[in-house]
């Protein structure tokens, strides 16, 4: 058994940000199921949010976090953030991540949908590349950091491993660390912890059209919805606007918002701009509400697409701020130059998740959650653009503040249980599988079906559908979880089913369409409303 101060599941922004910090007050272990850049992180291309042009405003920012959140963000969580937020991203400045800079050394700053301002810190289009690239490099100066590659962390280890009934209503449920395997040798090993902290990122891999590469498929939400945390706020799932549409390839890649922010707009199949007959700010309408005037008009038209025309982008401006996007769309055959561009919406954000306060706290001791997975209350119903990397900074910030602070009782162990105590992970009824295919194809149906059912518009029949149809899905696989040898695909397809069912609840649940969520049966806002936590 292996024993760390900080057990950090998840190489992202949020993993790779608090194991810097936590390194210099104890031993560390990141753990990250692929390869240590494989994440979200590494394709983020607008940039981070932060308030540094001169007549921008803490103020400003707060407002147009909480008007895109559509009446369901924490104010308190937005303060903090915003205010926070330029201090952390010096921080990783000093890290070494780089920015774009204009001739006199500002940040050069680009615009996204719902901004009032330009506040987006950009390197070039591809600044999550940089983030991770500059994070990494300082993770590998430190001595006292363990950063485990291919470890599948399988699930959180509390009372009830002791063998101790644990319902949501228990109280004092403890987390002493996790169950992970080595993904080559699928051996289950238990490794203990002071602290844990999720940072496993997002859950786009439950819909069949994701702009998240293949890591996210929601297993720190699944892990702690299973061993009895709180989660809230899961219907609320983002579809980013413009991925390329680009039938067959999967991951979709994103084009930035930021070249909407540079002067592309969206267009019909009739060539004509249709974005100002839905919101007075266009093409940078706050996602939501473009994401939906998109899927209307696709339905209208018939088509599965629409078009992004940046053709009054400069060519400078094309090359110097959006190369990546450029090439891409170049090799998939449009030049962005002189072609409109074929783009549809696309899952992209989990602004729901495990539920912490304002220190990343869960409701689970010992247990932090930090970066997407985790529901802090900045989002609310809808996440303003370039808001998700400021928010990882903060909170692996105020994480490590709050477990300095509790070091003394954290570091104590639990006198009711030992480490030693905690059972083998029991592998002796299972067999090889035989049929991979079998979870493959679950897989595959759960991602059809959610896109299906419930993507950017519900209702109360499709709802109730992709219920049945779940629960089908849940019985197969449970099976096949009880008789098989552990593995990747068997494990993430049980978390998708997890994740999957905690959308579908949350969006029966709620009898209103807001921000994200719109449901036809119930298409206006009540007055008040809270957030869904199970
Ligand atoms: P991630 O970066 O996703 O890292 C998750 C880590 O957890 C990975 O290392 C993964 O392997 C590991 N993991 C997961 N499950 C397990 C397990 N069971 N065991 C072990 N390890 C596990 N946000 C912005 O603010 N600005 C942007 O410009 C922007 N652009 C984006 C563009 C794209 C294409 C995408 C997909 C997202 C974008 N976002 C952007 C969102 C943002 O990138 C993510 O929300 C953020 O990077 C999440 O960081 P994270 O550290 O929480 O998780
Ligand atoms: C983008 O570059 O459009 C993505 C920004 C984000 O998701 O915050």
């Amino acid at each position: 058994m292996k024993h760390y101060d900080y057990l950090i599941i998840g190489s992202g922004i949020a993993g790779l940000s608090f194991a810097l910090k936590a390194s210099r007050h104890g031993t560390v272990c990141i753990m990250t199921k692929a390869q240590r850049d494989e994440t979200n992180t590494k394709y983020a291309q607008g940039g981070i949010a932060g308030v540094f042009n001169t007549g921008d405003s803490y103020e400003k920012h707060i407002n147009d976090t909480i008007i895109a959140g559509d009446g369901l963000c924490n104010r308190e969580i937005v303060n903090l953030v915003v205010k926070e937020g330029p201090v952390r991203i010096k921080e990783l400045v000093r890290w070494g991540a780089s920015f774009d800079r204009n001739r006199n050394g500002e940040f050069n700053l680009a615009k996204e949908g719902g901004h009032s301002d330009k506040r987006i810190l950009h390197f070039q289009d591809s600044t999550g590349a940089e983030i991770e690239r500059a994070l990494l490099a300082q993770i590998f100066k430190k001595k006292n950091i363990t950063l485990l590659e291919n470890y599948f962390a399988l699930e959180l280890v509390t009372q009830h491993h002791f063998g101790k009934k644990i319902t949501k209503a228990s109280q004092g449920i403890e987390c002493f660390g996790v169950y992970a395997f080595e993904v080559n040798t699928a051996k289950v090993e238990f490794f203990s912890a002071g602290n844990v902290i999720l940072a496993s990122g997002g859950v786009g891999q439950v819909y069949a059209n994701t702009t998240n590469p293949l890591i996210a498929t929601g297993d720190g939400i699944a892990m702690a919805y299973r061993a009895k945390a709180k989660v809230e706020n899961m219907e609320f799932y983002q579809f980013h606007p413009t991925a390329l549409f680009h039938p067959g390839i999967s991951p979709s890649f994103l084009i930035t918002e930021a070249l909407r922010g540079a002067g592309a707009v969206l267009k019909n199949h009739q060539q004509k701009e249709f974005m100002y007959s839905y919101h007075a700010q266009g093409s940078l309408a706050p996602r939501d509400i473009v994401a939906r005037a998109m899927d209307s008009e696709m339905k209208k038209s018939g088509k599965s697409f629409l078009y992004l025309d940046a053709r009054k982008v400069s060519p400078v401006e094309l090359k110097k701020h959006f190369p990546n996007v450029y090439n891409h769309c170049k090799h998939a055959g449009y030049d962005m130059r002189k072609d409109l561009v074929p783009v549809v919406p696309a899952a992209h954000y989990c602004c729901g998740g495990v539920k912490t306060d304002e220190w990343g706290k869960t409701s689970i001791r010992k247990l932090y959650a930090c970066g997407e997975c985790a529901s802090t209350g900045l989002h609310g119903a809808n996440r303003l653009a370039s808001n998700s990397l400021l928010e990882a900074l903060v909170f692996s910030n105020r994480i490590l503040m709050h477990c300095l602070e509790f070091k003394k009782s954290n570091s104590q162990r639990n006198p009711n249980f030992s480490p030693k105590d905690i059972p083998r992970w029991d592998a002796s009824r299972t067999t090889n599988p035989e049929e991979l295919i079998l979870i493959l194809q679950v897989k595959k149906e759960i991602q059809e079906m959610m896109s299906s059912y419930v993507g950017i518009v519900r209702s109360d029949v499709r709802l109730e559908r992709a219920k049945k149809r779940l629960a089908m899905f849940f019985e197969e696989t449970e099976a096949l979880y009880k008789k098989t040898t552990i593995g990747v695909d068997l494990c993430e397809t049980r978390n998708l089913i997890s994740a999957g069912y905690l959308i579908i609840k949350s969006a029966m649940l709620r009898k209103e369409s807001r921000g994200l969520h719109y449901n036809t049966d119930y298409p206006f806002k009540k007055e008040s409303a809270e957030g869904t936590v199970f």
